[in-house]
């Protein structure tokens, strides 16, 4: 048995990107018709929130399949028996450093993009929220790009970045710390600044500031000068959008055209527990 699009009913949820999807119960994995409403509604609205699910990881997986292959990333941890279903917890603590709390993702940035071929989607599944903060913000970076003057455009057009796990040439926010052998299989990789949606066919800044080590011809420090102004520009209020989390939302957002950030700002003692899924993506061009 699958999910079918039924009763559902779309509300949108920020000016400039999102939009919630109520009615669904994800129990069974939607049909072919169901997948192929929520895909349109993700793509056109960058961030889509499934409301009111009580799933396992079993269902999730199945669901999130219907959008692409989920992907191992075998330094998170995970659900056991399901090596794609990795966990943020507010419990997360950073054991290969140096032990103190984690806060996965709390700067601005596009999720993995230290791989030839970053993932297109992340999903989060929201089983313990906490009451006050916790958002995850969104930046809308077609929007970002389209706002920029013409000439800008053009110039960002031409640039290309090196990304890397762990850029060597500056320290950025706090990230997990990565096993020396992890870190070592992952050789830097080069992306456009700016990338083409390979399904909408539209641009967008393509900006992973954690990961963006240096741009390619140009003096390091003025490519970070860029890199930090870009991030600026793209995370100005007209860009983007507050998800407040109820617990029981999945959110599944299209990493090849936005930037997102976790805030750890939920008081000490606060549960919030989520199950990630990645989903693969193409080279950026
Ligand atoms: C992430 O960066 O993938 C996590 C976002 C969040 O926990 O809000």
């Amino acid at each position: 048995m699958s999910a079918t699009a039924g009763d559902i009913a779309f509300t949108k949820l920020g000016g400039v990107m999102a939009i919630a999807v109520e009615g669904l119960d994800l129990h069974h994995a939607p049909d072919a018709e169901l997948a192929k409403t929520l895909r349109r509604a993700l793509l056109d609205n960058l961030v889509l929130c499934i409301r009111g699910q009580s799933i396992g990881p079993g269902a999730y997986l199945a669901t999130i399949a219907t959008f692409g292959e989920p992907l191992v990333r075998p330094e998170i941890p995970h659900v056991s028996g399901y090596p794609a279903v990795t966990t943020l917890s507010s419990d997360d603590r950073d054991t290969k450093g140096d032990g103190k709390r984690l806060i996965a993702g709390s700067h601005w940035h596009s999720d993995d993009t230290f791989m030839a071929k970053p993932c297109s989607l992340t999903c989060l599944y929201g089983i313990e929220v906490p009451d006050t903060g916790g958002d995850t913000e969104f930046a809308n970076m077609y929007a970002a790009y389209e706002a920029l003057p013409p000439a800008e455009r053009r110039h960002l057009d031409t640039l290309r970045v090196v990304h890397m796990m762990k850029p060597a040439s500056r320290a950025v926010g706090r990230t997990r710390t990565i096993a020396p052998e992890l870190l070592a299989a992952r050789p830097p990789v080069v992306h456009p600044l700016v990338r083409t949606h390979p399904e909408t066919g539209r641009k967008a800044l393509y900006i992973s500031r954690n990961r963006m080590d240096h741009i390619v011809d140009m003096e390091i420090a003025a490519g970070h000068q860029l890199i930090d102004d870009l991030v600026a520009h793209a995370t100005q209020p007209q860009f983007c959008y507050r998800h407040k989390w109820r617990r029981g939302d999945i959110v599944i957002w299209d990493d090849r055209c936005t930037m997102h950030k976790a805030n750890g700002d939920y008081p000490e003692g606060a549960r919030r527990f989520m199950n990630r899924i990645i989903v693969a993506g193409d080279a950026p061009y």
